[in-house]
């Protein structure tokens, strides 16, 4: 019988990279970014095979515009939840961009420290990409 050769989930070449860049793609597209014009979309996989994604939405009061992976975990609650496994960042461009510091912060709690991520540098753990990150279990640990 041959070998298999498909990789287990969670690694990097079980994820197919340029769908999820595309997805990640049309919603940048799609995003309202009129006072920075920087528009970014975002596509995640979930450990059930869904894709879950979104754009920036900004608004006249600068201060509460929403990060596209904001609407991204919106969508991943909204249409059932699981854990994201591995996620594409886009700018206006189309080319991996990092996802800012709080939105690193949504992805931990989102996907934690074996969510694959996307960098202009190539495939990183989210445990590379946020070290020494607060979670949950630091809630729990600090317990007094
Ligand atoms: N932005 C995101 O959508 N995600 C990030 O991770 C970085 C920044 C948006 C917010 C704002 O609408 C625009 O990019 C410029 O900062």
């Amino acid at each position: 019988m041959a070998e298999t050769t498909t990789p287990p989930p969670g690694t990097s070449d079980a994820v197919d990279w340029e769908s999820l860049r595309q997805r990640a793609v049309e919603l940048m597209e799609r995003a309202y970014a009129p006072y920075s014009r920087f528009r970014v979309g975002v596509a995640g996989l979930v450990d059930d095979g869904r894709v879950v994604a979104g754009c920036n939405v900004e608004n006249a009061a600068y201060g509460v515009a929403l990060c596209a992976e904001c609407g991204m975990v919106s969508d991943l609650h909204a249409s059932g939840g699981g854990r994201l496994t591995a996620v594409f960042c886009v700018g206006g461009d189309g080319q991996a961009l990092m996802p800012c510091g709080r939105c690193r912060q949504l992805l931990w709690e989102n996907g934690g420290p074996q969510c694959l991520l996307m960098t202009p540098q190539g495939v990183l753990p989210m445990s590379a990409v946020l070290p020494q990150a607060f979670g949950a279990e630091d809630l729990r640990h600090a317990e007094g």
